[in-house]
Parts: C-alpha cells; sequence; structure tokens
C-alpha cells in the first residue's frame, strides 16, 4: 500500500520502532518510583525532554509530557481558562481549528466564558485586523492553529505572538500539531506561551505528545501539581519520604 495522508498520522520511523520496543522491554520502570528500574526510565524521560527542548530552543522544565495533541490542547486552554478568570471572561480563537479546540471552547462557553471565533478569509487564514478589534480588557486567551490541518493554510501565528507581546496578561496558545518540523517556529521569539505538539504527525510514535508551557507563566491550573521535580535529589541518598507518588 502507498500511504499519503500524512496529515493524518505518519508512519513511525524504524529508529522510533526500535526505540520505543526497548524501552517498553527493557526500561519498563515507573519514572516516578524509586528503586533502580524507575530511576533509569527517568533519567531517559529526562533525556527525551532535554533533545525536545534543545531543537525547540526551550528549557526542559518548561515541557510537559502529554499523550497526544488532544490532551496537550486541552491542559492548554483549559488550563489557562481556569487559572486566569480571575482577570476576565473573555476568549478568541478562529472558526477553522481542530475539534480537539472547538470542543474545548463549546464547553468553557457552557461554563460562562464569552468566546469569539475569528473568522477565515478566502485563503483560509484569519487577518491581524479581525484579531486587533476582538482584543478587550477581559481578553485572557488567544489560540490560533499553525497550520489547518485540511487546507493547510498556514496562519499568521509570528504576528500575532509578536502583536500580543505588548499583552503580557493575555496567554498566546497556538496548536502547532500540523506544521511542527515542516516549517519553523520560534517559540521564543514568537511570544508563545502555550504551544501543542503531537509525535505520531512527524514520524513518531502514537500516544506521545508534549505541551510547552513558558515558565514566566505559573503552570496552568490543571497540571502544576507536575512541578516542581522535588524528585531530583533521588539517587543521592535521600530517604523514601521523597517519593511523591507512583
Ligand atoms: C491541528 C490538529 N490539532 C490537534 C490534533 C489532535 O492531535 P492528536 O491526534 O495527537 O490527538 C490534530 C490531529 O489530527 C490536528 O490536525
Amino acid at each position: 500500500m502507498l500511504y499519503l495522508d500524512y496529515a493524518a498520522t505518519t508512519p513511525p520511523y524504524e529508529d522510533v520502532i526500535t526505540a520505543v520496543a526497548e524501552v517498553m522491554s527493557t526500561y519498563y520502570g515507573n519514572p516516578s518510583s524509586i528503586h533502580g528500574l524507575g530511576v533509569q526510565a527517568e533519567r531517559l524521560l529526562q533525556q527525551a525532554k532535554e533533545s525536545m527542548a534543545q531543537l525547540l530552543k526551550v528549557s526542559a522544565e518548561e515541557l510537559i509530557c502529554t499523550s497526544c495533541g488532544t490532551e496537550s490542547n486541552n491542559l492548554a486552554i483549559k488550563g489557562a481558562a481556569y487559572q486566569y478568570r480571575h482577570r476576565g471572561n473573555h476568549l478568541i480563537t478562529t472558526q477553522i481549528e481542530h475539534p480537539s479546540v472547538l470542543g474545548v471552547f463549546r464547553q468553557l462557553e457552557a461554563e460562562g466564558f464569552r468566546v469569539t471565533y475569528l473568522p477565515v478569509d478566502s485563503a483560509g487564514t484569519i487577518s491581524m485586523d479581525s484579531l486587533v478589534e476582538a482584543l478587550c480588557e477581559e481578553t485572557i486567551v488567544v489560540s490560533t492553529m499553525f497550520v489547518n490541518n485540511e487546507t493547510g493554510a498556514v496562519q499568521p501565528i509570528a504576528e500575532i505572538g509578536r502583536y500580543l507581546k505588548a499583552y503580557p496578561r493575555i496567554i498566546y496558545h497556538v496548536d502547532a500539531v500540523q506544521g511542527m518540523t515542516k516549517l519553523p517556529i520560534s517559540l521564543g521569539e514568537w511570544g508563545i506561551d502555550l504551544c501543542s505538539i503531537s509525535a505520531h504527525k512527524f514520524r513518531g510514535p502514537k500516544g506521545a505528545g508534549l505541551l510547552f508551557c513558558r515558565k514566566r507563566d505559573p503552570a496552568p491550573a490543571l497540571v502544576s501539581w507536575r512541578r516542581p521535580r522535588t524528585r531530583l535529589a533521588i539517587g543521592y541518598g535521600k530517604s523514601s519520604s521523597h517519593r511523591r507518588y507512583g
């Protein structure tokens, strides 16, 4: 069979299959456990995060492992909306988001948030003008995708992110599930606060996603328990009272 729908998913590289099989058969410890197998697993996890952090030019502490892009989108948007609700009640997204984003906004709307869904032009792109018009004192989150999964339209995320730098109270989330590894992206320079990534879209395994969560903000409420990693002392003679979970 000739498989061509690489927007839906991609076949994993042989190296990926080998690495996943090796980790599952040899390093299957719970990375939160304090015994040797667990510590080995945590080291591998940390190594993987550091490689991704290097590629993305961010810190490994700013990366949260998830199971997929859908989960990253849910954590990012709900986390930011709930965390900053005290600042305002208004959220902005676009009419062309993936269902894993649109579904979250519909849910937040049902919970009382006001949501603006920006339209797109005939090329499938949102305009800066419509975004600027939608911004108000109450806006706490802007969420736009990088590349549309159906049309391939590339959204002006660099322009949006740079513009929003003047509004540090607004959290900017990008669903970069499409586009990541295909087009350049600069999380730092473009002022992106939260970014969703999914490995199976670029020859990685299913069941592996990332959420970039900029350090300058407190982690979104839903995942804040993951940090800081006080377990780092494990392996240096600390008692089992340092065990946090797992
Ligand atoms: C733009 C976009 N966002 C999110 C997702 C969801 O990613 P996942 O399949 O990893 O849950 C997809 C998947 O098709 C997508 O295309």
